[in-house]
């Protein structure tokens, strides 16, 4: 089953036929919410919102491992997660879509192993490619049967946040090879690999990164607000069709 894990701008999917609600729980503690299970044009998907349905826990309190493991537990193989960046690279403006292949981990204090139980012989998975491939071919041919114009690789950055970045953060991040940022990247994907579930990443863009065109002087939350509802339409277009073309 496919499971889709949505961000900020993301809370709910409209078109997604809600059949029944699950409250798991998981050696881990609680997930963001219960899991929405549901039909998208027939097919079944499970929605969980990673900040919680009134968008409530912050990046770096959302509970990444107990999310991962109610949803591997719930029957889920792939999962596609949606993330609100700021854009750093130069045709990543507000309203583009991407799909990343890379990632760099800035967070910190985060629990982001299930290998760190002296009961459990450490693996060390390999993260060379943090997205799985065919997930990320698949959206994107989901993204040009929808018509959507969607932007094909770039490095995702995790900071901590819940605060923005400084301009020279930014700048740092470009000498880095970073291309886009998001807060909630981390430890989710690695999360996914351990549990041996496959996974993709839909970033939308809302804003220009600190220091950066339109925010070169800040970034105004109120164009960031704005862009999220045009920009997550795209998303939802993007998915329905991920569904129709998902075998599972
Ligand atoms: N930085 C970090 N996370 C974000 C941003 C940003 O500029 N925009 C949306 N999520």
């Amino acid at each position: 089953m496919l499971a889709i894990i949505g961000g900020t701008g993301l809370t709910q999917l409209a078109n997604l036929e809600i059949t029944h609600r699950q409250v798991m729980r998981t050696p881990y503690g609680e997930p963001s919410g219960a899991l929405i299970f549901g039909m998208i044009k027939q097919h079944e998907v499970v929605f969980l919102a990673r900040h919680g349905y009134g968008h409530t826990i912050p990046p770096h309190k959302v509970n990444y491992r107990a999310n991962l493991w109610a949803l591997r537990d719930a029957g889920v193989k792939r999962v596609i997660a949606v993330a609100a960046v700021g854009g750093i690279r130069d045709d990543l403006t507000p309203g583009v879509v991407v799909v990343p292949d890379q990632i760099i981990d800035y967070t910190h204090g985060r629990d982001s192993t299930y290998f760190d139980r002296s009961e459990r012989t450490v693996v060390h998975i390999d993260f060379t490619q943090p997205y799985t491939p065919a997930m990320r071919q698949q959206l994107l041919r989901a993204a040009e049967m929808a018509g959507v114009a969607c932007v094909d690789g770039g490095v995702y950055a995790t900071t901590q946040g819940p605060r923005l970045e400084t301009a020279a953060e930014v700048m740092r991040m470009e000498r880095d090879g970073v291309d886009m940022v998001g807060m909630t990247g981390m430890p989710e994907a690695v999360l996914a690999r351990e549990l041996g579930l496959e996974y993709a990443t839909l970033s939308v863009v809302v804003n220009d990164a600190a220091g950066r065109r339109s925010s070169s002087q800040g970034i105004h939350l109120e164009s960031v607000f704005e862009a999220i509802p045009p920009a997550m339409e795209k998303v939802r277009s993007i998915l329905e069709c991920v569904v129709k073309c998902d075998g599972d």
